[in-house]
């Protein structure tokens, strides 16, 4: 017989924040701080709306509404995804539904420091009359909303300063500049380190340069803050019949396999064919390009530009895309055992002194001289900017997805609900199917019961199940997604 006082604690626990573990940079790899298993982005960006979500205006930005991220977070589980990245927000906003409700999925996130109106980023056409302290407080909000979130995964410092040849020669120290005041912030506001780093334009005559220009230590100091964590490279290389050679995946294997930092794709997956098939995420999934990290597809949300794996409508409806279930079919042959495994060589690489040596184009800059902070950026890294807006995890009290969501074929997907992950998400349910038992409580209709659901209806969420006898496919059918 069980004690009341037993009870009691089980459901306390059960109702109990998750905090996804704290991941960190070791030389080349990603790594979980607790598990010590390596950690690879399998991710999409997340912009639902485009940039136009950003509004601070009306109060605005993609990380707002923890409805919609609650939907949005019980597809991208079931999808298999462990990373988001976002565009745009607004450091002054409340973050804590939606942040928590992406920790309690097992998802973490990387978040632009910047956004596009003026004054908040670095202007590539003029990076130094855009360097400000204006703009470096901007950014320090960012992290004072995202450091106390455990699912924070990194910030990108810059994305695409880079854009041309032209503009290699005179951005750079301003990207380590902006790197170094980041890290510096986080040191001393942040109670864990958070990695900083680049998403990089595929401007292939100065990819190899801008990696080794950000990756590079100054004077070879351990100490030097302004080197890049981690670097992203926005790719979209593999298009119609392309395949590893002739994407170029071989080169990028070949350039970045002596990195010292973690590389990965910020944004992946061009559009052709439409629908997308994905087949590039095999590749950079196995065994020939462990030397990256991973990759996110570009993009959860159909917009203008379409790259889209799901349409959204202003009613809150969702309708899957068949780019959506080709990307799952993808997702779900990856060997999740390769991904975790660390490798003591890769984590051991320490950055190269920086030095012009490094550097292969004439267009490049070879100017390590950092720029110095603004006037007063000094203080406002020591004493911290004013009144700033911490987010904290909060409760996830529903995870039943309250609005219609259709499958690619038309079909109405009900029962759709997030499932409470111990540990990150992965892909093929692996980490969804079992683990995450807690007791069910009075209702019967807690999400413990994903234990009582068959491995194949808890690894496939969308699939049909055609046992309604067992209690078990019942349970599922409460518990899981159901197809009608
Ligand atoms: C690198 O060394 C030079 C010369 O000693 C010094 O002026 C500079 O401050 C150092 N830079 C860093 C980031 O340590
Ligand atoms: C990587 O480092 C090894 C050992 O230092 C060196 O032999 C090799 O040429 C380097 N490869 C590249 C692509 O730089
Ligand atoms: C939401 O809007 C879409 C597109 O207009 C429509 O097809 C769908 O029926 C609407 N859903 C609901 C629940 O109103
Ligand atoms: C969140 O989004 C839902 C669905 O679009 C909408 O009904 C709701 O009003 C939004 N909540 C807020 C606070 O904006
Ligand atoms: C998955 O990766 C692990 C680690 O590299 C390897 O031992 C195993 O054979 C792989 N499994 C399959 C099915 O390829
Ligand atoms: C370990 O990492 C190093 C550096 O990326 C790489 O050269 C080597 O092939 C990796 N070893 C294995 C077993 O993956
Ligand atoms: C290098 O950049 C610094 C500022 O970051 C600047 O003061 C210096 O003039 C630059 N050096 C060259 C040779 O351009
Ligand atoms: C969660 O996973 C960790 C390993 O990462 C394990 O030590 C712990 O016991 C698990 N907790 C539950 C409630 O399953």
């Amino acid at each position: 017989m069980i004690s009341l006082p037993t009870i009691v604690a089980l459901l306390a626990l059960s109702t109990a924040a998750r905090a996804l573990n704290p991941i960190d940079v070791r030389g080349q790899d990603f790594i979980d701080t607790v598990t010590k298993n390596r950690f690879v982005l399998v991710g999409i960006d997340y912009q639902p709306g485009g940039q136009g979500a950003y509004n601070p205006t009306n109060s605005q930005d993609p990380l707002r509404n923890g409805t919609v991220c609650l939907r949005d977070a019980a597809l991208m589980q079931s999808l298999g995804i462990n990373t988001i990245r976002t565009y745009n927000v607004d450091p002054s906003l409340n973050h804590d539904d939606c942040a928590s409700v992406f920790n309690e999925a097992g998802i973490y996130m990387i978040v632009d420091v910047n956004a596009p109106l003026a004054g908040e980023s670095i202007d590539r056409s003029n990076p130094g009359s855009s360097y400000t302290l204006d703009y470096l407080t901007r950014i320090f909000g960012v992290v004072e909303a995202f450091k106390n979130y455990p699912n924070t995964l990194g910030f990108f410092a810059a994305n695409e300063v880079i854009n041309d040849v032209p503009t290699a020669k005179n951005n750079p120290p301003y990207m380590r500049a902006v790197q170094r005041d980041l890290k510096d912030y986080i040191a001393a506001h942040s109670s864990r380190p958070i990695p900083v780093g680049y998403s990089a334009a595929d401007v292939r005559e100065v990819l190899q340069d801008t990696w080794a220009y950000l990756q590079c230590a100054i004077n070879g100091s351990s100490s030097d803050t302004s080197r890049a964590d981690f670097f992203g490279l926005n790719s979209y290389s593999w298009c119609s019949g392309a395949n590893y050679q002739t994407a170029s995946y071989g080169a990028l294997v070949s350039m970045f396999g002596n990195s010292t930092i973690p590389v990965f794709f910020s944004e992946y997956g061009c559009n052709k064919p439409e629908p997308r098939t994905f087949d590039e995420v095999l590749a950079l999934y196995g065994p020939q390009m462990t030397v990256l990290s991973g990759g996110l597809v570009y993009e959860y949300s159909q917009e203008p530009s379409n790259y889209g794996l799901v349409d959204l409508y202003d009613n809150g409806t969702v309708q899957l895309r068949i780019d959506y279930d080709n990307l799952q079919a993808q997702y779900n042959k990856l060997n999740v055992t390769l991904l975790e495994t660390s490798n003591a060589t890769a984590t051991a690489l320490s950055p190269p002194a920086c030095s012009s040596g490094l550097i292969t184009s004439s267009s490049f800059s070879t100017n390590f001289t950092i720029p110095q902070p603004p006037a007063g950026a000094a203080a406002l890294i020591s004493s911290g900017i004013s009144n700033p807006n911490n987010g904290k995890i909060v409760p996830v009290t529903n995870t039943a997805v309250p609005m219609a969501v259709y499958a690619s074929n038309g079909g109405l997907i009900s029962g759709l609900a997030l499932k409470p992950v111990n540990g990150s998400n992965t892909p093929n349910g692996a980490n969804t199917g079992g683990s995450v038992s807690v007791s069910s409580g009075p209702s019967g209709t807690a999400t413990a019961a994903a234990s009582a659901t068959s491995k194949g209806a808890a690894s496939d969420p969308l699939m049909h199940s055609s046992s309604t006898n067992s209690i078990a496919a019942a349970l599922a059918a409460i518990l899981t997604f159901w197809m009608l």
